[in-house]
């Protein structure tokens, strides 16, 4: 019999059960998943970068005030048959794309009690295979194949893999941060500079006991063996079941395999931060075809103007 916990990943967890409070009142009865990113809502963006890296099974881990997610990637039929009947077929189309996007699967956590709860409600759906979690407020750029360079670490070392990226010192409080070892080994690519093993981890640490500048961004591969030590993690940080407290302990005794980091350089937008958010806007709007031209006219005109114009 083939052993599921050696197989490829073809599953994707995201989640997306906080509460959004920094975006109150636009998100007092909607999700901050669906606030938009120019004309998608972010939660699309995360749901297309796990299909973009061959995992079209998506669980969603949700909560209260999440229905507008569910009927996003469901059928419209008043919807379509309006844009149809107005021979509006290039919207018609956008609409249809949500539908078919991903196999789309929900459960709900019931009490928020952390990441790492939210990460063992999926252990049901999951089964004994390796998968990928993506926190939905994290955005990577989709033209940086964050999550595929993930999956090929995971499918060369086995074990779980984090994405990392460098921050500033006085930020790293607000991240799980990573100890590591860059040691080279031979006929090995970890230790490199983008592919590190990783020795230890720490929710959210004070500034002046952060092992390094090195933060975990919202991007896992996990090895199955994750639930059964999630099942055993106390409360830590905030009270909270924290994911990165799992990874610690994986990472120190190496039972489920080793902890690789991916040290990511691309392009990463937080859009649970009001001001990232805008900016992730911005930025995302320049960049299209349609929209990119006149934005960027308008804002060169601005800026010169003082901005107050
Ligand atoms: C969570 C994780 C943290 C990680 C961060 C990335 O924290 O607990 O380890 O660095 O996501 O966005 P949160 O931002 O949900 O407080």
């Amino acid at each position: 019999m083939t052993d599921p916990a050696a197989g490829p990943v073809t599953k994707a967890v995201v989640t997306v059960a906080g509460l959004g409070t920094r975006f109150l009142p636009a998100t007092k009865a909607t999700p901050k998943e669906m606030l938009p990113v120019v004309d998608k809502p972010a939660i699309q963006y995360v749901v297309e970068e796990a299909v973009a890296a061959g995992l079209d099974d998506v669980l969603l881990v949700t909560g209260r005030n999440k229905n507008a997610i569910e009927n996003h990637f469901d059928r419209n039929w008043e919807l379509e048959a309006a844009l149809e009947a107005k021979g509006d077929l290039e919207r018609l189309a956008r609409v249809r794309e949500t539908v078919v996007v991903a196999d789309m699967h929900y459960t709900r956590q019931g009490d928020p009690r952390g990441l790492g709860h939210a990460v063992l409600c999926a252990a049901r759906h999951v089964g004994d295979a390796p998968f990928a979690v993506l926190l939905g407020d994290d955005l990577i750029d989709p033209r940086d194949p964050l999550l595929t360079t993930m999956l090929d670490v995971r499918t060369r070392h086995g074990g779980s893999v984090v994405a990392l990226m460098r921050v500033p010192a006085d930020q790293i409080n607000l991240y799980g941060c990573a100890e590591v070892d860059h040691t080279p080994r031979e006929n090995d690519d970890t230790g490199t500079d983008d592919i590190v093993r990783v020795t230890d981890l720490v929710e959210k640490p004070e500034v002046a006991d952060a092992p390094s500048d090195l933060a975990v961004i919202g991007r896992y591969v996990l090895d199955p063996g994750v639930f059964d030590v999630l099942r055993k993690t106390s409360p830590g940080r905030g009270g909270e079941i924290q994911l990165t407290d799992a990874l610690r302990t994986m990472a120190r005794s190496g039972d489920h395999g080793p902890v690789h980091g991916v040290v990511f350089e691309g392009r990463r937008y937080d859009t649970g931060d009001r001001l990232e958010y805008l900016k992730t806007v911005v930025r995302l709007a320049c960049d299209r075809e349609d929209l990119g031209p006149d934005l960027r006219a308008w804002l060169k005109d601005f800026v010169g103007a003082g901005m107050g114009g």
